[in-house]
């Protein structure tokens, strides 16, 4: 798909080369998966107000300010851009997008979700930022290197359109989980465990595109009531196998405050400039 431009009228609505357009929906988003669809099964209105409230009560700051500090020295003064891929909520995009300008670098902004639940709270959340409902698998719709930087969180990777939306110099942001992350509640609820070999694989898997640049852990001591416990563990995959109810049952025998290590790593990755790893 050509990258898409944004036509100034009083709805919002996108264009694209071959004279297709979108409408955004009233909440504020545009969905450009109409008719194909995807195979995946996005996250669910409930797993996404979870995620809206334990965010938005500020436990993962450490990580968002991480983010913000490794993205923003990279993003030009006038003109910049960031992609937010697998945004959710939009709540890393906003830090981003603030600390920016608090810098006074004025970005615009993509983000990406294949969640239409998730893209009404980000549209609310970044009303400045194009919020798209696309599949990451699926070509971008993004045009090559037109942004500073890509930012990952918790999500899924496609390197090969990321290294060709970011232009030269630009960077690449990824954050996932260690071993150990939130093993306390992980015990108790029933979610996931992280697998071992996770960042081999992460290493790996951008090898073709990317040089990786640095990493930074952040860790942070959670102490939560068990209703924030309960919202942690069911806005991740275990929401797709779970209902919040059945993880508050598991939680109720659980004293307060119920006490868990969030473990990040934040990798930073640069496109190769010599097309082979
Ligand atoms: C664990 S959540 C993280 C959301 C956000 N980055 C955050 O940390 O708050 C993973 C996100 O990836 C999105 N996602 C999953 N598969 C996707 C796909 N194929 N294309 C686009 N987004 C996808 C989900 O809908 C969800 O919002």
């Amino acid at each position: 798909m050509e990258y898409l431009q944004a036509e100034a009228t009083r709805q919002p609505r996108l264009v694209c080369a071959q004279g297709h357009s979108f409408d955004a929906a009233r909440q504020g988003y545009f969905n450009l998966l109409v008719g194909k669809g995807t195979p995946f099964e996005p996250d669910s209105a409930a797993m996404v107000a979870s995620r809206f409230t334990f965010l938005g009560n500020g436990h993962y700051r450490p990580l968002s300010q991480a983010l913000a500090a490794v993205v923003v020295p990279h993003l030009r003064e006038e003109g910049a851009a960031v992609l937010d891929s697998g945004t959710g909520t939009g709540h890393y995009l906003r830090e981003i997008l603030d600390a920016a300008s608090a810098g006074g670098r004025k970005a615009s902004a993509i983000g990406l979700d294949i969640s239409k639940f998730a893209l009404r709270r980000a549209a609310r959340l970044n009303p400045e930022a194009v919020n798209l409902v696309w599949d990451i698998w699926q070509p971008l719709p993004v045009a090559d290197t037109s942004v500073d930087a890509v930012t990952v969180i918790f999500a899924p990777r496609n390197p090969a359109e990321f290294a060709r939306v970011l232009r030269p110099g630009g960077v690449l942001a990824v954050v996932t989980p260690r071993p150990g992350h939130l093993a306390d509640i992980a015990a108790v609820t029933g979610m996931l465990g992280i697998e071992e070999g996770k960042d081999e694989r992460l290493a790996a898997a951008m090898a073709q595109h990317f040089e990786a640049e640095d990493t930074v852990d952040v860790d942070i001591p959670l102490e939560l009531s068990r209703a924030a416990a309960a919202d942690l563990a069911y806005m991740g995959p275990a929401g797709h196998h779970l209902d919040r109810n059945q993880i508050a049952v598991r939680l109720a025998d659980s004293p307060e405050p119920v006490n868990a290590d969030a473990k990040f790593r934040l990798s930073v990755f640069r496109p190769r400039t010599d097309g082979a790893p």
